[in-house]
């Protein structure tokens, strides 16, 4: 390799790491009075507050109904259409619900489109309006994205994104105007909703490695800008005596075994170290979404003495259409209870069983489709996919785990064994909760990290 070849992959390396955050130093652990500080505990003040994410808002106007939108949407996407009438619905439930304040983990339109976002913001007003102060932050499908279309029939037309300057405009009465601190190198920003209280929003996305009509990058990372600028506000916090909640859109632990090997897109790059630093810090509590899963998990630090839980809830674009209803009492106790959108019919039938039947449906075709590639016979197909998706769409509704998770291979030719064999691990994963193995509805006592039974 020639010398400027040679220097400039090292530069492209050097910045690829200091942009990654990977080679970020934490102060908390050397700095002895940031680790004397470590030891005080803040107190969280008494709160409410709603959580819901990933809405994924498609306005009508963009032809929702057209050909063009029917022909061009993603297997995954099949409910987008009909996802849409679920928003309204919850919005109008939660404005009468008693709360402080509302977060919303990202993932607020289909693909970053300014339209959508500009309905989204006015949609938001009916909580606002009821005085719930809106703290939105950006998920992978909300800037720069190069698929932003509307349609017509038969076509798709490229329609206006939005920068990242444009989402904090747009966005101004939810968070953005109101932030004490903004991170310069990201939309991650800070604020107090409830005197005591701050909450700590992450932009974890990569929205500025999307290229027009091409790569969407899904993965989630902080740089170690950012970095800097979160460990600044929550040694900031402890100084203040202020206890911290935070949310972002990816997950920051994994919510099924091997989650990051699996589905790297969907875990925090680095997650182990950066989840470490906000528990160092005494963060509890992280709210997030990206998965689409109603799934809770905990890690402990026994070295640090706490514990932290990622509190991921599902999207209204699939089951079990739920939004999190959630309260700190004086005592020290969150409690969480999930709240499903229940109210819409389809098909005779109501709406989260239908989502969940069809939810089923498109995994079983689009497992087989994967299937197929491996030349796996249709015999075998025909018994494996629906169990994948079943664990999956298990998975998704935080529903109760089977007796046996690991996947049945009665039946199978040599084919589907070795199939399950190589990816069985996965439909185990899907069939299994990860502690504290419950999903839905918690309660946590926040002194001690411990789940009140
Ligand atoms: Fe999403
Ligand atoms: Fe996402």
């Amino acid at each position: 390799m020639k010398l400027g070849k040679f220097l400039l992959v090292c530069l492209l390396a050097s910045a690829f790491a200091a942009c990654s955050g990977a080679d970020y130093t934490y102060r908390y652990k050397s700095d002895p009075d940031i680790k004397k500080l470590l030891t005080r505990k803040c107190t969280y003040p008494a709160a409410r507050f709603i959580v819901f994410t990933d809405t994924h808002l498609f306005d009508r106007g963009l032809g929702l109904d057209s050909d063009g939108y029917i022909k061009n949407l993603h297997p995954s996407e099949m409910f987008n259409r009909d996802g849409q009438k679920v928003l309204p619905v919850a919005l109008e439930e939660m404005k009468s619900i008693p709360a402080d304040f509302v977060i919303i983990c990202g993932d607020l339109t289909r693909q970053g489109e300014r339209i959508n976002h500009e309905l989204m913001a006015k949609k938001l007003t009916v909580l606002t309006g009821r005085g719930k102060k809106v703290f939105v932050i950006p998920g992978n499908h909300d800037i720069l994205i190069g698929h932003s279309f509307r349609y017509d029939s038969g076509t798709q037309v490229h329609t206006p994104n939005v920068t990242p300057e444009d989402f904090a405009t747009i966005y101004a009465g939810c968070g953005y105007g109101e932030a004490l601190s903004r991170d310069p190198s990201s939309l991650s920003y800070t604020a107090e909703p409830v005197k005591g209280l701050l909450l700590l929003a992450l932009d974890s996305c990569r929205y500025r490695e999307n290229v027009m009509d091409g790569h969407r990058e899904d993965g989630g990372r902080f740089s170690g800008r950012t970095l800097a600028w979160i460990e600044n506000r929550l040694i900031d916090a402890k100084k203040q005596n202020k206890a911290v909640i935070a949310f972002m859109h990816h997950g920051i632990l994994e919510h099924f075994k091997n989650q990051s090997r699996s589905y790297p897109d969907f875990v925090l790059e680095d997650f182990e170290r950066v989840s470490e630093m906000l528990a160092a810090y005494g963060v509890d509590i992280v709210f997030t979404g990206h998965y689409h899963a109603q799934s809770i998990v905990q890690r402990d630090f026994p070295d640090l003495g706490t514990t932290l839980f990622d509190i991921e809830t599902g999207s209204f674009m699939n089951y079990p259409l739920p939004y999190r209803v959630c309260e700190i009492s004086e005592d020290q106790i969150l409690t969480v209870n999930s709240r499903f959108v229940s109210s819409i019919q389809k098909d005779g039938m109501d709406y989260i069983s239908y989502a969940k039947m069809r939810n089923i449906e498109s995994t079983t075709v689009m497992a087989s489709d994967a299937l197929k590639k491996f030349h796996v016979p249709d015999a075998d197909i025909a018994l494996v996919a629906p169990k994948i998706a079943r664990a999956y769409v298990r998975h998704l509704g935080g529903d109760p785990v089977p007796a046996d998770p690991s996947p049945n291979t009665e039946g199978l030719g040599l084919f589907g064994k070795l199939i399950m064999v190589l990816k069985g691990g996965l439909v185990t994963a899907w069939n299994t909760n990860l502690p504290p193995g419950l999903n839905h509805d918690i309660r946590i006592n926040l002194d001690d990290g411990t789940v009140l039974r």
